[in-house]
């Protein structure tokens, strides 16, 4: 079948197409119906379905012979090490360390926040709390102490699992005093912590709250997996949205399991026992889906890479990994691939390693530019397949399904809708529009199994934000067009989230940051674009009138607010003094307007703007920043 068939036979029997799915998966008890409709627009998959998630991702591998087939590749360049862990060996530590909270009174549905970097531990936490059916919440080790309270707060964890340390290249992250100054900064307290220490640093314990990784789990019994309704919440996974609260959002069980097992072949068209590697992070959604439960479930190999794609030593560091480990389907985000090109651009490092096990590279996380495709199509000539998906869907909706059929590659474009998704272009109406018009991006309810049913603790902003603007439909929050062969291409998002290196942050978030600091009396920050991150954060700070600070030293006191405030993930090293900030007569910041002077892109003077003058001066501001220069 290829892909407008599997398309078609999805639109014709929407149930039928994802029941058919869920028979890959182990089921205690069979769901009885795919889809529930709540009302008020609001679905559940695989509701009354009775699974666990690391039974299917872990020991019905074993059960099935695969035991001795390695499942995590841990590859560190950072600190040297090479490890691998059979799918027997994680069965066996995956359920002792469940055992092990368990014994501390961890149970089903209870939350466990994780915050860890790239080591297999990490998995191995998320996976013994899906062996109990308690919900994790990872957060990125980028994320500073204020970040991480946020999270406490609002999941209410009864347990955090934390690493010592976290490495990045030259500086060691020092992650138990940002858990300490977190858990003093939330209202909620965690009944205890669980420390990994790392040989890179061994962290102080607080006596009586925080237990040591492998003491705690000496002499326990180990747990077997906990069935759960298939709408039971596997995780909470906050992202940034218009606000510095983030959305926190859920993913159920069974839905996970059908469309992630079901992407692994038709998407990035690996069989069990294949090598998949998703260079990304545990604490973003690919990290959940592709590093961790994706390969899993289906029987594949994973790869845990802590480095970065230069420097970890050198630009040939994907290549090495991917010859070392025979990688066939490799993942990652266009930014680092425009890494290793400025520090490679004629391949030299490509050349010196034997790239014939992989047949396909996906690219996801921000707007893959023809030239990074080219780049790369060039260098590895195999398939690069820009792909579009978000943390709030879990797994790929716009894509090229090279596992179904490798469509033609157009540059620019994620390709086509796949099976749960329908894209249309409206109007701020909410009217369709013709192909080739420029419009906000949604799709109609219910969305597939597998994405998100709600935010937690948040059920209006859930429909607020996603399901109000156009009723009926999923609201994506990005912008494109659709052309005439039904190719989409996803051009700018509708609100203040930007895309630095793959993370997506808040300008809202980093709004709230500027504005506690005492001098600045209003403040905006927009996403620049970059040649590097694909975007950067840049500040305006407009100061209280007999403000009698240097601005640069003002300047600097910010950048180090939003560092130890959001963390140096939100990489904001650019922000200026202005006297005034350009507005609509109704006061709304003009943010579009200075993104499009920053870029040096034709603009049109706003229809409503309050004084044309400030633009001048914003102009300059950008210039001593050494932007705005077209
Ligand atoms: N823990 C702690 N700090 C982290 C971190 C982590 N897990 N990840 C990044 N940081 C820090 C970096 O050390 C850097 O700090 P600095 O300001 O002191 O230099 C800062 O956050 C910004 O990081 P980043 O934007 O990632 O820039 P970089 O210069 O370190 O690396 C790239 C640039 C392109 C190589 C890198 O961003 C990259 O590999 N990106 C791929 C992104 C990705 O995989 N995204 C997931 C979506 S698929
Ligand atoms: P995240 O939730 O971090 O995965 O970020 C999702 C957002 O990243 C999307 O809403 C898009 O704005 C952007 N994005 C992700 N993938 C792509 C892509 N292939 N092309 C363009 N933008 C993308």
């Amino acid at each position: 079948m290829g892909y407008q068939d599997v398309y078609d036979s999805w639109k014709s029997d929407p149930e039928g197409f994802w029941m058919q799915a869920a028979e890959a998966i182990d089921w205690e008890k069979k769901p009885s119906k795919a889809l529930s409709d709540l009302g008020d627009n609001m679905y559940e998959w695989f509701a009354d379905g009775m699974t666990n998630t690391c039974w299917n991702a872990v020991d019905r591998h074993v059960e099935n012979g695969r035991g001795e087939q390695t499942a995590i590749i841990y590859d560190s360049p950072i600190t040297h090490t090479k490890r691998e862990i059979t799918f027997v060996e994680l069965r066996n530590r995956v359920a002792t360390l469940a055992g092990a909270l368990r014994a501390k009174g961890v149970e089903k549905g209870d939350r466990v926040i994780i915050y860890m970097p790239m080591i297999p531990e990490a998995l191995e936490a998320m996976l013994a709390c899906a062996r109990l059916g308690a919900v994790h919440s990872v957060v990125f080790g980028g994320f500073a102490a204020n970040e991480l309270a946020v999270r406490i707060d609002d999941a209410k964890p009864k347990a955090i699992i934390a690493a010592s340390c976290g490495l990045e290249p030259g500086r060691v992250v020092h992650y138990k005093p940002l858990l300490d100054g977190a858990i003093d900064l939330a209202d909620h307290k965690p009944d205890f912590c669980v420390i990994f220490q790392r040989e890179q640093e061994v962290a102080e314990l607080k006596e009586g709250r925080d237990f040591n990784w492998h003491g705690f789990q000496y002499g326990v019994e180990p747990a077997d997996c906990v069935p759960v309704e298939g709408n039971h919440p596997a995780y909470i996974l906050y992202t940034s949205g218009t606000t510095g609260a983030p959305k926190g959002v859920i993913r159920h069980t069974g839905g996970q399991l059908v469309a992630l097992n079901w992407t692994m072949k038709n998407i990035y068209n690996v069989d069990p026992g294949d090598v998949f590697w998703a260079a990304s992070d545990v604490g973003w959604v690919v990290g959940h889906s592709y590093i961790c439960y994706g390969p899993l479930i289906h029987g594949n190999t994973t790869i845990v890479f802590e480095g970065k794609p230069v420097g970890t030593p050198d630009p040939g560091t994907f290549w090495r990994v991917i010859e070392e480990h025979k990688v066939k389907t490799f993942f990652t985000a266009p930014t680092a691939f425009r890494a290793v090109k400025r520090e490679d651009p004629t391949g030299e490092y490509v050349k010196k390693y034997d790239l014939s096990c992989l047949e396909q590279v996906f690219l996801a996380g921000e707007r893959a530019d023809p030239d990074t495709i080219v780049w790369a199509q060039d260098q590895l000539q195999k398939p690069i397949i820009d792909h579009w998906w978000q943390t709030e869907l879990g797994f790929p909706g716009v894509c090229n399904p090279v596992g179904i059929e490798l469509l033609p590659v157009k540059l620019g474009s994620p390709s086509v809708p796949l099976p749960g998704y329908e894209m249309k272009i409206v109007d701020d109406a909410g009217n369709e529009l013709p192909r080739g018009e420029l419009g906000a991006i949604v799709t109609p309810l219910p969305l597939p199994p597998g994405t998100f049913p709600n935010l937690w603790n948040a059920e209006d902003r859930y429909k607020k934000s996603y399901l109000t603007n156009f009723p009926g439909y999923y609201e994506t929050g990005d912008a494109g067009m659709i052309d005439e062969d039904g190719y989409l291409y996803i051009m700018a998002r509708t609100d203040d989230v930007i895309n630095v290196a793959g993370h997506r942050l808040s300008t809202g978030g980093m709004e709230e940051v500027l504005a506690d600091h005492p001098d600045v009396a209003e403040c905006a920050v927009i996403g620049v674009s970059d040649s590097l991150k694909g975007q950067m954060p840049l500040g305006f700070l407009c100061l209280n009138a007999g403000t009698e600070k240097p601005h640069d030293e003002i300047v600097k006191e910010v950048i180090k607010l939003v560092r130890e405030k959001i963390g140096p993930v939100a990489a904001f090293k650019l922000c200026c003094v202005v006297d005034r900030l350009p507005k609509t007569r109704s006061g709304k910041i003009l943010r579009g307007t200075m993104v499009s002077i920053a870029d040096g892109k034709e603009y049109k003077m706003p229809a409503t703007i309050d004084d044309p003058a400030i633009l001048d001066e914003i102009k300059l501001a950008l210039q001593g920043l050494g932007y705005a220069k077209g």
